[in-house]
């Protein structure tokens, strides 16, 4: 059986394209579809160049993010896809996307949730002065980066570093930990925690 996943994302899509090279059409994996809220996202482009269907899905076309979520929603189901990856989508999904795909939706954030969560973090990561950055890769729920956490890694910072070096530290960590959260899921190595549902429990660990 293999893994159908759907990626949403908004802009460059490196973290889209990291998963094009490392797990697609690899292990059982598929990407099979690539939905941005842009136009002009570069994600698209690389989609279409690795020939997997790509759609725009932009909030005026639509009569409010109810109907533009679910016309994503139903894209993806039409194309059978089981697990929706947020590669750097810059949008909160509606309840019912997320109940379309009940823990299928996952996420790559640049800090050690649950510091810093939201937009702007590596912003906030270089104004707080912490020592230590990292990446988090969490399934979705209804808040803002608050759903259960599938994998992180952390990394020193170098003293006066800003926004761009940080990004440039935590950029090939969120190369290596979501392709890695898609093969474990793809795996069905990941379940969460009947004692308490915020844990993912990752079989073999
Ligand atoms: C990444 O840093 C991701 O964590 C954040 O948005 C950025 C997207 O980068 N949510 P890219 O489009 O994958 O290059």
């Amino acid at each position: 059986m293999s893994l159908r996943v759907g990626v949403l994302a908004s802009g460059t899509g490196t973290n889209l394209q990291a998963l094009l090279d490392s797990v697609h059409r690899r292990e059982g994996i598929e990407v099979v579809a690539v939905a941005s809220n842009k136009a002009d996202a570069r994600a698209l482009e690389r989609a279409r160049r690795a020939g997997v269907a790509a759609e725009v899905f932009e909030l005026e076309a639509h009569a409010d993010r109810e109907a533009r979520d679910d016309a994503i929603g139903d894209w993806l189901v039409s194309l059978d896809v089981g697990l929706v990856v947020l590669a750097g989508y810059m949008q909160l999904l509606m309840p019912a996307f997320l109940r379309a795909f009940p823990q299928r939706v996952i996420n790559v954030h640049p800090a050690l949730l649950p510091a810093f969560p939201g937009i702007g973090s590596v912003e906030r990561t270089v104004e707080h002065g912490v020592r230590v950055a990292g990446v988090t890769v969490h399934f979705v729920d209804d808040g803002v980066d608050t759903g259960p956490i599938i994998l992180q890694r952390a990394v020193d910072l170098p003293q006066g570093a800003d926004a761009g070096a940080v990004r440039r530290l935590l950029q090939p960590i969120e190369h290596e930990l979501l392709p890695e959260a898609v093969r474990l899921f793809a795996r069905g190595a990941l379940s969460l925690d009947p004692a308490n549902p915020r844990r993912v429990l990752i079989a073999g660990r």
